[in-house]
């Protein structure tokens, strides 16, 4: 627990362990560039056309007016900031774990396996069930407003999930409810992501370059800079667009469209003065569930480019694969990860 960033009162140097080998340091990002935008107020067909285009393109998007309140969002993010700034050491000791089987925990560095290496983010990373039933029961009580306000925003967030991968059937020629149930229906996974200020930027990440492994993944961040994304390439910088959600597609999404979708890598710099939250969801299918390539996207001239295996041994395999790479390695190519698979059969 004394290792958690957000509790020391300032950095004064980067300790060593955070520090990332010059000759491993990914190259410096061009100018900030906004992702698409895509207003969800618009009609089904527009938003289709868009989220497609824009998938296709970048692999990541924003999305405004999608219907979660402004009010919450504001709310959303006090109480994310009490629970780090204002809620004493002591009241949040009981949350803190290294161990990365529990559901609910609080813990410092990442999910990612790093061979000892730390990243610059302390992270309370929360689980639940939809419906919500008592999913949430061992979420923590304080700050007194967590739970409600947790819950809601978990709840509204995955619901545009939901309606942006309804969405993305229409524009793919899916049957609309292809992503409902097993899918889609695995734990849904709330991180509250706080990287404080770094004293030396230019040697330590927030989050190393990876996918995400879940089927869609939508964040919800302040003004402040940080996500890095790769476009064409290069690294570029997301500028935050005010309410909105930056959405990507996971591995899962990938896999499901035979590649005609892509997961794209990104990362979370660090920087020497401001704090950054972001608070992001992931809807992810359930442990049982076999995922492949769907057969409207498969015939003779499309083979399938991915095997279809369970969302768990996916989940394990891509353990052991990542293990194997260097620690700053971690965006192991998604076709290794399933030759890793084919090997291990
Ligand atoms: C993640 C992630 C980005 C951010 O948690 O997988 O990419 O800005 N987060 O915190
Ligand atoms: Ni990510």
């Amino acid at each position: 627990m004394e290792n958690m960033l957000h509790l020391a009162p300032c950095h004064a140097s980067v300790p060593d362990c955070f520090v990332v080998p010059p000759d491993q340091l990914p190259p410096a990002a061009s100018a900030a560039v906004s992702l698409p935008v895509v207003d969800m107020s618009g009609s089904r067909a527009e938003v289709c056309r868009a989220i497609l285009d824009a998938g296709r393109e970048f692999g990541f998007f924003q999305v405004v007016n999608h219907g979660v309140p402004e009010q919450l969002l504001q709310d959303m993010e006090a109480v994310c900031d009490e629970f780090y700034y204002e809620l004493p050491a002591a009241e949040k000791a009981h949350l803190y774990s290294e161990d990365k089987q529990k559901p609910n925990r609080l813990f410092s560095g990442t999910t990612y396996e790093t061979g000892g290496h730390k990243y610059w983010m302390d992270c309370l990373r929360l689980a639940f069930t939809f419906p919500v039933g008592d999913s949430t029961s061992e979420w923590p009580h304080k700050p007194h407003r967590l739970r409600e306000v947790f819950e809601k925003f978990a709840v509204l967030t995955r619901g545009v999930g939901m309606e942006l991968l309804r969405l993305l059937c229409l524009a793919l020629g899916l049957r609309p409810d292809y992503f409902d149930g097993d899918l889609s229906g695995g734990d849904v996974i709330l991180s509250v992501n706080h990287y404080p200020p770094c004293p030396n930027p230019s040697v330590a990440l927030g989050l190393p370059p990876h996918c995400d492994r879940n089927l869609i993944t939508l964040l919800h961040t302040g003004p402040v800079h940080g996500l890095e994304v790769v476009y064409d390439g290069d690294w570029i910088k997301v500028e935050p667009v005010p309410g909105a959600f930056v959405v990507n597609f996971g591995l899962q999404l990938e896999v499901v469209t035979n590649g005609m979708l892509k997961s794209v890598e990104h990362r979370v710099m660090t920087n020497a003065t401001l704090a950054r939250t972001s608070r992001a969801i992931f809807i992810q299918p359930k442990e049982d569930c076999l995922v492949g390539p769907a057969e409207e996207f498969l015939s003779e001239d499309n083979p399938p480019c991915y095997r279809t295996v369970t969302f768990g041994d996916f989940r394990r395999m891509h353990s052991v694969v990542k293990l194997g790479s260097s620690s700053l390695n971690l965006t192991t190519n998604l076709k290794d990860i399933q030759k890793g698979m084919y090997q291990m059969n």
